[in-house]
């Protein structure tokens, strides 16, 4: 788990305490510095990441900030998973921004107690831009407000980066994208990487071409898949979709995506999130360009956290669903099957479609 804390210059320590004991006592806790701390003197900032080691499945901390006398700010509490539970309650969904229906759709998204969220890029729509860090602010004042289950457990984020977290788009350096990976430092500055959740899902979080090349992940992908071929669920998030329910199928970004991961998606992925046309979208199976009803992979998107809905296309080959509505995905992962709906800002269930667990058979 990693704790991001934006803080002004005139802070100078900072620490965070960690316990499973409500209380926080000094003796019975563990006291982190920031591994990594950048500061902004023209935004009299510095984003400080804390990166928390040797946390125990299955459990609750409490932790608070310090500046090393007192204590700052409120106590806050998260939890691990389980390494052997039988359910997992993941929410996802790309394409927020900073608008009122961004926050009720993190609202309703927090009421249903995910384990955790994943976001498949263009969250604050800052373009990789210092100046746009006002647009952060209100993204992370709601995420931190919102995104608290009713228990009290804030939620913990995992991010693909998309477009918009980048100066240009597409094609762009580690510097171009500034704000995003010094805000998150999830691998350091690698933008696609692998995460285990529990013994059930293996998460793969891809660069669609912003940071890091299309083709260079398709042998890693290909790679993870075959030595995690014992996981129930393997699953990949990403901004740009193979798939796309509003952009036309043609279009240069989605079959670039096609031609490298289309293949390497094939060896044993069971399903893809894809985000980038605003809009909702579920595809049939789909294995070597076609459908397959037994052995393809499921492409759910399209991303539509918040942003404006766009228009769709309903009669392309690979579609079963389309509508133009802001939405987010609730999925259960069990030992038995993966569920997924797809659910408004009242709750309502939009689509809704299952995986079984094929190696439980
Ligand atoms: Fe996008």
């Amino acid at each position: 788990m990693a704790i991001g804390v934006h803080t002004p210059l005139s802070i100078a320590t900072l620490y965070v305490y960690v316990s499973k004991d409500e209380k926080i006592p000094v003796k019975g806790s563990t006291r982190y510095s920031a591994y990594q701390s950048n500061c902004y003197p023209e935004l009299n900032r510095c984003v400080n990441t804390f990166s928390l080691k040797d946390l125990s499945p299955h459990s609750t901390y409490y932790f608070i900030l310090s500046n090393g006398t007192s204590s700052i700010g409120s106590k806050r509490k998260f939890r691990t998973l389980a390494d052997d539970t039988d359910l997992i309650t993941m929410v996802s969904g790309g394409d927020l921004s900073t608008t009122p229906e961004t926050k009720l759709l993190l609202v309703k998204a927090a009421s249903y107690s995910p384990d955790l969220v994943v976001l498949g890029g263009d969250l604050a729509y800052d373009n990789g831009e210092i100046k746009n860090i006002g647009l952060w602010d209100t993204w992370l004042s709601a995420w931190e407000e919102s995104m608290v289950t009713p228990d009290g457990f804030t939620i913990p984020m995992i991010i693909a980066i998309g477009n918009h977290e980048v100066k240009g788009g597409w094609n762009a350096t580690v510097s171009d994208a500034t704000l995003f990976l010094k805000f998150f430092q999830q691998q350091g500055n690698q933008t696609y990487f692998k995460r285990k959740l529990g013994k059930l899902a293996l998460l793969m979080v891809l660069d669609t071409g912003h940071i890091a090349s299309v083709e260079e992940q398709a042998p890693w992908i290909v790679k993870t898949l075959a030595e995690y071929s014992n996981t129930p669920y393997r699953f990949a998030a990403y901004h740009v979709p193979l798939y796309p329910s509003h952009r036309k199928f043609e279009n240069d970004q989605s079959a670039q995506l096609r031609k490298y991961w289309a293949p390497a998606f094939d060896q044993g992925l069971n399903f893809a999130l894809e985000h980038h046309d605003h809009s909702l979208k579920r595809t049939y199976l789909i294995k070597a360009g076609k459908r397959d009803d037994k052995n393809g992979v499921l492409y759910l998107g399209d991303g539509c956290f918040g942003i404006d809905p766009r228009d769709v296309h309903s009669d392309s080959w690979y579609l079963v669903k389309t509508m133009s509505v802001a939405h987010f995905w609730l999925t259960k992962f069990t030992k038995k099957k993966t569920q997924m709906e797809a659910l408004d800002m009242s709750g309502k269930v939009l689509d809704s479609t299952e995986i079984l667990n094929l190696k439980a058979m």
